[in-house]
């Protein structure tokens, strides 16, 4: 018997499961399963990924300067306090690495992401499941599962997969109730999908206990890219940045994304496109008998009578050639994630889901 084992906590971690993108046998693939941007990356990000081949053998900056430059003109904040990563995915490491080990508690929610737990587990914390309240973020659940022992507190806001969202008082309140050891990790991949949403940027410039995670895999269409950053107090991005490896994102990434965060023309665009197909996708399908919550990202999340008849429209759905994501890891065994797509994806998947409830 080998005596070389992982650090305890690494073995109760389950594989992330990435949405599939094929269906054995079937071409005219539809994936609907990652929240991927339909519309993909800008011309102006596309162009400076074409750029970037000259620059190949060069190493990348290492302080991420200019992209943090560009970020924070583009949202107003101060590029000092912004951290760039290998996706938000990497920010949501590094702050569990750097605040929470043995001992301490990460609190998510049920519904939660699966990175927060995968990423409390890999540092040896343990994590704490709370429960929503229908399918929203509870504050009070939150706060009255907080102790000595709470390091971090993850909501994803909007949230994936619910796709539903908190008020900032809310989220004020849920700053203010935390106890002084505790950092509240406002995750905002989808921040952009919400018009007037700061994602919270004003809070955390008022207090000492909030940061934020944000993306460029999702509005911005770069999920090929691997892209993400935080923003939060300076001593937080500070001690972040120490365990951060130095060349963490390739010249490309740099480049791509710092195009992409300019062209914010390009980012109303997709938000108006994708706010405007997923009331119509909501709208239609709960027409058909499938409804589903206010919807504040760029997906929607079905729910169905029970978890078989989502099984079944899942496999009726696979047969059309068209992919979405089931949520049972998510303990939402009754619903199924759909990606808002463009105009003709919508139609698809709604045709389909039509066909299988038998009203088209
Ligand atoms: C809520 C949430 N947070 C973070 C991420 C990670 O995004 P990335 O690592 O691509 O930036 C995702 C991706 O699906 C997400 O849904």
């Amino acid at each position: 018997m080998t005596k070389i084992t992982p650090k305890s906590g690494i073995m109760d971690i389950a594989l992330y499961e990435g949405g599939a993108s094929h269906v054995d046998g079937k071409t005219n693939v539809l994936k609907l399963s990652s929240n991927e941007n339909p519309l993909g990356a800008s011309d102006a990000a596309r162009e400076a990924f074409s750029r970037a081949v000259h620059d190949l053998h060069r190493y990348p900056s290492t302080d991420h300067a200019s992209l943090r430059q560009a970020i924070g003109e583009a949202w107003g904040l101060d590029a000092d306090r912004i951290i760039c990563g290998v996706g938000s995915d990497e920010v949501i490491h590094m702050l569990c690495q750097a605040y929470a080990g043995p001992k301490d508690e990460v609190i998510h929610t049920t519904h939660g992401f699966a990175m927060y737990r995968i990423s409390a587990l890999a540092t040896g914390a343990k994590p704490v499941e709370v429960s929503e309240r229908d399918r929203i973020t509870d504050v009070d659940a939150i706060l009255s599962a907080c102790n000595r022992r709470t390091r971090l507190v993850f909501i994803a806001n909007p949230n994936n997969p619910t796709g539903t969202m908190i008020g900032l008082s809310e989220v004020r309140r849920l700053a203010e109730g935390l106890p002084q050891q505790a950092l509240l990790v406002l995750d905002g991949a989808y921040a952009e999908y919400v018009e007037g949403y700061d994602a919270g940027a004003a809070l955390i410039d008022e207090r000492d206990n909030v940061v934020m995670t944000r993306t460029f895999s999702k509005i911005y269409g770069l999920g090929g890219m691997r892209v993400g950053w935080g923003y939060g107090p300076r001593a937080i991005i500070d001690t972040l940045n120490r365990i951060r490896g130095p060349f963490n994102l390739s010249t490309a990434a740099l480049a791509t994304a710092e195009a992409a965060v300019r062209d914010q023309a390009w980012v109303r665009r997709c938000r108006t496109e994708n706010a405007k197909w997923r009331e119509w996708l909501a709208r239609t399908l709960a027409e058909m008998g499938v409804p589903s919550d206010v919807a504040s990202a760029n997906f929607i999340l079905a729910r169905f009578a029970d978890a078989s008849e989502a099984d079944a429209c899942d496999a009726h759905l696979r047969g059309e050639g068209i992919i979405v994501r089931r949520v049972a890891g998510y303990k939402l065994p009754h619903c199924l994630r759909i990606t808002v797509g463009d105009e003709a994806s919508c139609r698809r998947v709604a045709h389909a889901i039509g066909q299988f409830k038998g009203v088209r």
